[in-house]
C-alpha cells in the first residue's frame, strides 16, 4: 500500500495486479484465482460499517467475512479501544500481571449469566476447540470425545477430529484418536455413546454454520446434555460462529438452559479488528488449570491488544441486539420471498438471527449465484462443507435498507444463473 489517494482520505491506492501476483508466488495459484473471482479483479483496499472498499473504487455490501464483521468493520467503539490499549501497553510481559484479559474475562463471564466463572483465552476459533477438548480430558481422565456429523470445530490437528468432513482429513490419518460422531437427528446417541467408551466429553455447535446452517433440535441436545452429564461427561458448546447474538442469544445453549460446561466464542469476540477467541467454562471443567495453570498456555493467550476490546465489544453487541432482531425478521421475510420466487433454484432457506444458508438445487447453480453476487459487489460466505449452500451473514449494525438491498441483488443472481442453468 502506498499514499492514501483513493476515492476517500482514508482509502489507500492499492496494486491488485500485484497482489495477485504475491498471493500466486508466496500462497497459492488456486488462492489467487478465487480471489480474483470474488473481487472481479479487485482486492480490498477500506472497509467501514457494511461496506468494503475495492482497489477499483467499488463498493461491496459484506454479508459474509465468516461471522467476524458482526460489529461491521472498524466499528469507531472498537477502534478506540484498540487505540487506547495500544498507547499504553499492547503485549504483556506474561511475567507481571496485565489487568486487561481479566478484566475481559469478568465482563465476558457476566455477559453469559455468570454460572460459567472461568476463562482461557486464544487466539482463533480452533485454538480454543483444542483447549477446551484438552481441560475435558484431563478433567475426567477419559479420552473419548463424542462429536457431531456434519461439524466444523476447526482445521488443527486435535480441532479437525472433530471436524466431520473427509476432504479436510485426507491424508492426515490418524488425527486425534478416541472421537467418535453422532447423528444429530437421534436423541439417543449420546445413550448408545457411554453404553461403550468412556466418555470425557460431548462437544455440538447449536447451529452448524459450516454444514449448511444446519439448527440442532434443543429437545435433542437436552437429552444428549443429560445423558453425557449422567455419564460423568462434560459438555461444550461450540458457538465461535453462532453465538454472540449472531443467532439471536449471547449463547444458544445457555438460552435453551442445556447446563453446559462450556461455551467457546470466537470470530467476532474481537469487535471485528482484532483476532481473540475464549473458553468460558465452569470450575469442573477448569479443574486442571486451577491445579496447575502452566498446563495449558500460549504466548498470545490474553494478549492485551485483543482482549481490551472485548468489554466494548459485548456493549455494543447488546446496544444493537433490538436491531438485530429486526434485521433478522427482514431476513426471514426476504428469503421466504426468494423461496417463492425461485422455486426452480433454490430448494430450501434455514436460519435463524443474523446467519442464513440459502440451498440452491445444484453446487453448480450455487457458483452461478456467488459468480453473479461477486458482479453485482455483494460478498457472502459459501459453506466450507455444503458446496450447494451459500451462507448469509449481515452485521448487527446493517440497515433494513441493506437487507433488502442484499435480498434483490440475490434474487437477480438467482434468477440469472437459474436462466444459465436451463
Ligand atoms: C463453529 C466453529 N468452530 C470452530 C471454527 C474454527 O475457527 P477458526 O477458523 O478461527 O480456527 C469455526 C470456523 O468457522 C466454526 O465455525
Amino acid at each position: 500500500m502506498t499514499e492514501p489517494t483513493g476515492t476517500s482520505p482514508r482509502t489507500p491506492v492499492v496494486d491488485a495486479k500485484e497482489t495477485f501476483r504475491r498471493v500466486k508466488r508466496h500462497f497459492s495459484p488456486a488462492l489467487a484465482v478465487a480471489g480474483r473471482f470474488t473481487g472481479q479483479g479487485a482486492v480490498e483496499a477500506a472497509a467501514e460499517g457494511s461496506r468494503v472498499t475495492l482497489s477499483d473504487g467499488r463498493e461491496v455490501l459484506d454479508f459474509g467475512s465468516y461471522a467476524v464483521a458482526l460489529l461491521g468493520h472498524r466499528n469507531p467503539a472498537i477502534v478506540e479501544a484498540v487505540r487506547a490499549q495500544l498507547d499504553v501497553m499492547p503485549t504483556s510481559t506474561r511475567s507481571v500481571q496485565s489487568p486487561v484479559a481479566p478484566l475481559a474475562a469478568e465482563r465476558l463471564t457476566a455477559y453469559l449469566g455468570g454460572s460459567l466463572g472461568r476463562v482461557y483465552f486464544g487466539c482463533g476459533g480452533a485454538d480454543v476447540v483444542e483447549a477446551s477438548v484438552k481441560l475435558a480430558r484431563m478433567a475426567t481422565g477419559r479420552t473419548t470425545v463424542v462429536a457431531v456429523r456434519g461439524a466444523f470445530h476447526g482445521k488443527t490437528l486435535g480441532a479437525l477430529a472433530l471436524t466431520d468432513n473427509p476432504r479436510f482429513k485426507a491424508g492426515l490419518e490418524p488425527l486425534l484418536q478416541g472421537v467418535v460422531h453422532i447423528d444429530p437427528d437421534d436423541p439417543e446417541a449420546v445413550a448408545k455413546v457411554v453404553r461403550e467408551h468412556d466418555v470425557a466429553a460431548l462437544v455440538f455447535e447449536p447451529v452448524q454454520a459450516e454444514n449448511g446452517v444446519r439448527l440442532l433440535d434443543p429437545a435433542v441436545l437436552a437429552r444428549w446434555c443429560r445423558d453425557a452429564h449422567g455419564h460423568g461427561a462434560l459438555v461444550v458448546a461450540d458457538e465461535i460462529q453462532a453465538g454472540l447474538r449472531r443467532c439471536g442469544a449471547p449463547s444458544l445453549a445457555l438460552e435453551y438452559g442445556l447446563g453446559v460446561d462450556g461455551v467457546l466464542l470466537g470470530k467476532p469476540l474481537g469487535g471485528g479488528v482484532l483476532p481473540v477467541s475464549a473458553v468460558v467454562g465452569n470450575d469442573t471443567l477448569f479443574a486442571p488449570l486451577l491445579a496447575d495453570p502452566m498446563l495449558h498456555t500460549a504466548t498470545f493467550s490474553g494478549h492485551p491488544l485483543s482482549t481490551a476490546v472485548i468489554p466494548r465489544a459485548l456493549d455494543l453487541v447488546e446496544e444493537w441486539a433490538e436491531n438485530g432482531d429486526m434485521l433478522a425478521r427482514a431476513m426471514e421475510q426476504g428469503l421466504a420471498g426468494l423461496r417463492e420466487a425461485h422455486p426452480e433454484a433454490v430448494a430450501a432457506t434455514r436460519g435463524r438471527g443474523l446467519l442464513w444458508g440459502v440451498d440452491l438445487r445444484t453446487p453448480e447453480l450455487a457458483g452461478g449465484v456467488l459468480t453473479g453476487l461477486a458482479q453485482r459487489s455483494v460478498v457472502v460466505s459459501p459453506c466450507l462443507s455444503r458446496p450447494a449452500t451459500i451462507r448469509l451473514l449481515p452485521p448487527i449494525v446493517a440497515t433494513e435498507t441493506e437487507v433488502k438491498e442484499a435480498m434483490a441483488l440475490l434474487s437477480d443472481a438467482v434468477a440469472e444463473a437459474a436462466l444459465a442453468a436451463a
